[in-house]
């Protein structure tokens, strides 16, 4: 297969990376000697960077901006329009305040762990009465019932699963262009129109106990106020209490990730069944290094830029190299044997281990969600541990040219107990 030619001789890599997923840009990389790779990505140029350098000049505000970087077909589906991850300055500055307000405060993330913990409790009584259990779907389920009733968000059964469903569509359908799109983008718009009405209950009644409790996600969005003093039109407040339980769903990929890790390795089990917790915290990292979830970042060149010596014109597209940084031998020996004890001794450097982005949380784009992924983790990943299981003879392939990738059909059990 080529790729459509684009301008200035550089061929257009959109069709290559769709086809290739995670191994497009560290192959191209390789290919070119490890120099960055210049090429186009939807006709536009592009750029792409690697290594803790490159961490460090991506993450500066005065060389790449988010606006107008992020394709319309991922907006559609991943992030939503008007979402915190396409705006810059001020407003950035005022909209992920109330990120770092709700996702970082320690009393809330144990309030969200201690609600997971209860639910797999539960969730494992029904596993144990059924004859396959499939992982990954358990997971999501589990996660969706956790992360809406903490923020506010009351669902019975039924919803629980559908909302489950459409925001693992969100992910699994953003970096492709078939049938998958198109479920992500029908379950964007569902879900949107349904968080849109409750922003619009909650305004007109005020939040209540029922309906959404003062200081939960959903109540706190609702009355947030804009760099502008503006509130949040309700499409957009929908779009960012979208962008808290969407991506605490996706622990589901990780969580599926640990269960593989597990069954490869199994002599990891014991350490995180008997409750060592400096383990479960490394292996945590190292689910997060290891296993395929971002394959990289993207923003456009504010200005006219140097990059050690190339320039870089303004409005390129730079992208930072995330799957390769995560497994670049130099950064980290080994980078394809799973092996927690890397992170037994200290915690990783801010711009080393980089899976849900580099620099600062609240000055810059990096996740406000990371201590809640890794304190989900730390949480379910020793319950796992200890859960007792039969795995089938099934394909647990993790294809690479897949993004975001799956272990084969969801990683599927039998005889939970
Ligand atoms: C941003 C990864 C979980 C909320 C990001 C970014 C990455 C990322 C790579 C972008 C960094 C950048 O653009 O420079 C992940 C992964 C997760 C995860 C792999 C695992 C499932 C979470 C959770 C939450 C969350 C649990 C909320 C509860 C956000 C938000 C942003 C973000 C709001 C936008 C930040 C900004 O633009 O300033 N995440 N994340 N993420 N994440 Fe996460």
């Amino acid at each position: 297969l080529s790729a459509p030619s684009g301008l200035c001789g550089l061929s257009d890599s959109t069709l290559p990376l769709l086809l290739e997923g995670y191994a497009w840009l560290p192959d191209r990389r390789r290919r070119n000697g490890g120099a960055p790779v210049r090429t186009r990505l939807l006709g536009k140029p592009a750029i792409a960077l690697h290594g803790r350098d490159a961490v460090r000049f991506f993450y500066d505000e005065s060389h790449i901006h988010r606006r107008d970087a992020l394709p319309g077909p991922v907006l559609d589906t991943l992030f939503g329009r008007g979402a915190v991850h396409t705006l810059d300055g001020e407003q950035h500055r005022v909209r992920k305040a109330l990120f770092v307000h709700l996702l970082k405060d320690r009393e809330s993330i144990t309030d969200l762990t201690e609600r997971a913990a209860a639910e797999w409790e539960r969730a494992r009584a029904d596993w144990s009465g059924r004859s396959q259990v499939v992982l990954f779907d358990a997971f999501a389920l589990l996660l969706a019932r956790t992360v809406c009733e903490w923020a506010g968000i009351a669902l019975d059964d039924a919803e629980a699963r559908e909302t489950a469903d459409d925001l693992v569509a969100m992910v699994d359908g953003f970096a492709t262009p078939g049938p998958r799109h198109w479920r992500a983008r029908r379950a964007r718009r569902r879900q949107e129109e349904r968080l849109a009405r409750r922003i619009e209950d909650i305004r007109r009644t005020g939040p209540t106990e029922h309906a959404a409790p003062t200081g939960a996600a959903l109540a706190e969005v609702a009355r947030h106020h804009e760099a502008d003093g503006s509130p949040l039109d309700a499409h957009t407040a929908a779009v960012e209490i979208l962008n808290v339980i969407r991506p605490t769903v996706a622990v589901a990929w990780f969580l599926t990730y640990a269960a593989h890790a597990l069954h490869r390795w199994p002599e990891h089990r014991a350490p995180l069944a008997k409750g060592d917790s400096t383990y479960a915290r490394a292996f945590a990292h190292e689910v997060r290094r290891f296993y395929p979830f971002v394959p990289f970042l993207g923003g456009l060149a504010a200005r006219d830029l140097d990059w050690q010596g190339e320039t870089v014109d303004a409005g390129t597209m730079v992208l930072l190299d995330v799957y390769g940084y995560l497994h670049d031998p130099e950064l980290w020996p080994r980078p394809y044997t799973f092996d927690p004890t890397r992170f037994t001794d200290a915690e990783p450097g801010r711009d080393d281990l980089i899976p849900q982005g580099g620099g600062e949380v609240s000055g810059g784009h990096r996740c406000p969600g990371e201590d809640i992924v890794l304190a989900l983790l730390q949480t379910l990943v020793p319950l796992l541990a200890r859960l007792e299981y039969r795995v089938p003879e099934q394909d647990l392939s993790i294809p690479l040219h897949r993004v975001p990738s799956k272990v084969g059909e969801g990683f599927v059990v039998t005889d939970v107990h």
